[in-house]
């Protein structure tokens, strides 16, 4: 079936020249099926053509492949193009378990923004060849005021973080406990101290959300992300997604919180030391989902970084096609790789 989606005109002010692209290939790896991913003009407005069979199924093949659909970050719209060049409008679910203001509420300073944030997800779990179920849960080991948490919400999934910054986790505690509770959701959500061996290693936030069919977790550890397996001992990830340091400076200080001062100020110094440690928080078939600076750490650099770390890096077409300009000292670039089975003799 040959289809167009109608991408959202608010992705053309996030990702400038880059949009139409970077849809594209959100598209290509995300999206069941889709092939021949190209961009066509009809009538004068612009949509992304792909073919699939994925809608050719049965009724529950076909609800699930249009949900994945209307998950790309940028969807607003669905169409059939039919051989006699007529558009047929496809009714599609919202696929989201919350409004989306769950997300889009909160703006600070180093915020990753909400639709980035979305497609990192994507195409992370696009790649992840484990099982997705209930108790799936993301990683987010450098997770700020929650983006990335509150996303894997909203598509069903679990989510976990750790974040240097404890102001961070404060807000993030305050703001959900307020939301939860103006929406009226059942939830229990509480910052607790945490203690192990008598020494106390920061705090937590803690929260469930009951919803009418299941409940939602999420755990947030206040800490430094090269201690992500230790705080968060043997718990095993689906999913690590993550959207790195730049290496700017906010104020006096830079987001890169390092532990020897200035020589840490790289995010390329804290990504060596920490990828491994996130690479063993996945379980088989897990998947890594990064994105970073590439003026602080080239392409090449951070795939043998990843290499080195037993994953095994999408490097290949339309996972080459995410790279952006973000401003004037922000190139951002996605990463996605996979955790082969046996990669870790442990476990
Ligand atoms: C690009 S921001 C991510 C923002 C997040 N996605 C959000 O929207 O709130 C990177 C985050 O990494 C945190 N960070 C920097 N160095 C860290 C470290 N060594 N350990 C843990 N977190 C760190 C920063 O405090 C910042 O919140």
């Amino acid at each position: 079936m040959r289809l167009l989606m109608l991408a959202n005109p608010g992705a053309n002010r996030v990702y400038a020249a880059h949009a139409t692209t970077l849809a594209a290939a959100e598209l290509a790896v995300s999206a069941p099926g889709a092939r021949e991913v190209t961009p066509r003009t009809v009538a004068g407005v612009s949509y992304l053509g792909f073919e699939t069979d994925a809608l050719d199924a049965t009724e529950a093949e076909r609800t699930a492949a249009l949900r994945r659909i209307a998950r790309q970050s940028t969807f607003l719209a669905l169409f059939e193009e039919r051989p006699d060049g007529l558009l047929r409008p496809l009714e599609v679910a919202d696929p989201d378990l919350f409004e989306d203001d769950l997300v889009t509420i909160p703006k600070y300073p180093g915020k990753t923004n909400e639709q980035f944030t979305r497609l990192l997800l994507n195409v992370t779990l696009a790649a992840v060849e484990c099982p997705l179920d209930e108790h799936a849960t993301v990683l987010d080991p450098l997770c700020g005021r929650g983006t990335t948490l509150t996303t894997a919400w909203m598509a069903g999934l679990n989510a976990a973080g750790v974040e240097v910054e404890e102001k961070a986790v404060e807000q993030l505690a305050a703001f959900l406990k307020t939301y939860l509770r103006r929406k009226r959701l059942k939830h229990r959500a509480e910052l607790v101290p945490v203690r192990r061996e008598g020494k106390s290693l920061g705090r937590k936030f803690e929260a469930t959300v009951h919803l009418p069919d299941r409940d939602l977790t999420m755990g947030v550890f206040t800490g430094d992300t090269r201690s992500s397996a230790k705080l968060w001992g043997k718990r095993r990830f689906e999913a690590v997604v993550t959207d790195a340091p730049y290496g700017v400076v906010h104020g006096a200080r830079s987001d890169v919180v390092g532990t020897t001062g200035k020589r840490d100020r790289s995010p390329a110094g804290l990504l060596k030391g920490a990828v491994g440690v996130w690479a063993h928080q996945l379980k088989d078939g897990g998947a890594l989902g990064l994105s970073w600076n590439t003026h602080g750490l080239d392409r090449a650099d951070l795939v043998a970084m990843v290499t080195e770390a037993g994953l095994v890096v999408k490097d290949e077409g339309p996972w080459r096609g995410f790279e952006h300009r973000v401003d004037a000292a922000i190139q951002r670039d996605v990463l996605v790789a996979v955790k082969p089975d046996g990669a870790d003799p442990d476990h």
